[in-house]
């Protein structure tokens, strides 16, 4: 695991933005995994300012989301599409038909899901997966006590998930209970993999994640088998880390 620090959550973008631009420079036809909620949203903002710049173009890029909630229609302005479309996609000039979000409304769950895997690999996999990180540890939105060999699967969101994406929705009543996610094997098949994290209230799980011992209780911990991961975390999601 390779552990940067940086001042704040500005570096962290800029630097996570970096790497998402010379992966996408080396390989005009790379195919990214994405994230959403909080944590990426200034990288998605430093990479459409590259963009507008000229740096770099997204026409060949191919896009696979980690997650959806799973019910919740495309056009639902909480959406994992709808935030896509508007912090990222809308500003960019990726071809819509190489987007892909899991289907939180498909009628059969499981082809949803196989599909998906199987467009992951037959697209020779993803070459560089961005991940937040979840308080209890979760990536996408694999919940403690996951299973690591899963692929993409219908999950039940932990009650910390729930309450923690409460501040996106009305009450906490809306904020679905399950999500399409991406498994743990198919996060771990991807060539790179780049977490980011800021602010205090990551600090534990990012001590969890890089110190403690491998295990589902802490779903990021497996990250320490995969051969190249970059953290990139701001100083207070370090913080635990120095001793
Ligand atoms: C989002 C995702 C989640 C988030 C995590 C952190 O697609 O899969 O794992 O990355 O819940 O969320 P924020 O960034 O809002 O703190």
């Amino acid at each position: 695991m390779r552990i940067i620090v940086v001042d704040n959550y500005k570096e962290m973008s800029k630097k996570a933005a970096a790497m998402i631009a010379s992966q996408i420079i080396l390989k005009p036809n790379s195919v990214l995994g994405l994230a959403t909620g909080d944590t990426p949203l200034g990288m998605y903002k430093e990479l459409i300012e590259m963009y507008d710049m000229k740096q770099i173009d997204f026409r060949e890029v191919k896009s696979f989301n980690l997650d959806e909630y799973y019910g919740l229609e495309k056009e639902n302005s909480q959406s994992y599409h709808h935030y896509m479309i508007k912090n990222f996609f809308s500003n960019i000039n990726i071809d819509k038909e190489k987007i892909n979000i899991p289907n939180g409304k498909a009628k059969n769950i499981k082809k949803e899901c196989e599909n998906y895997d199987k467009k992951i690999s037959d697209s020779g996999n993803i070459d560089i997966q961005v991940l937040g990180i979840g308080v209890n540890g979760h990536i996408g939105f694999n919940e403690p006590s996951v299973d690591f060999k899963a692929g993409t699967h219908l999950v039940e969101l932990d009650e910390k998930t729930i309450k923690s994406n409460s501040r996106f929705f009305n009450s906490i009543e809306d904020v679905p209970t399950k999500a399409i996610s991406m498994g743990i094997k198919t996060i771990m098949n991807s060539k790179k993999i780049v977490l980011l994290a800021n602010g205090k209230g990551k600090a534990d799980a990012i001590f969890k994640t890089v110190k403690g011992k491998i295990c589902p209780e802490v779903p990021a911990s497996v990250l320490q088998f995969h051969n190249d991961v970059t953290i990139i975390l701001d100083k207070e999601a370090a913080g635990k880390l120095e001793s």
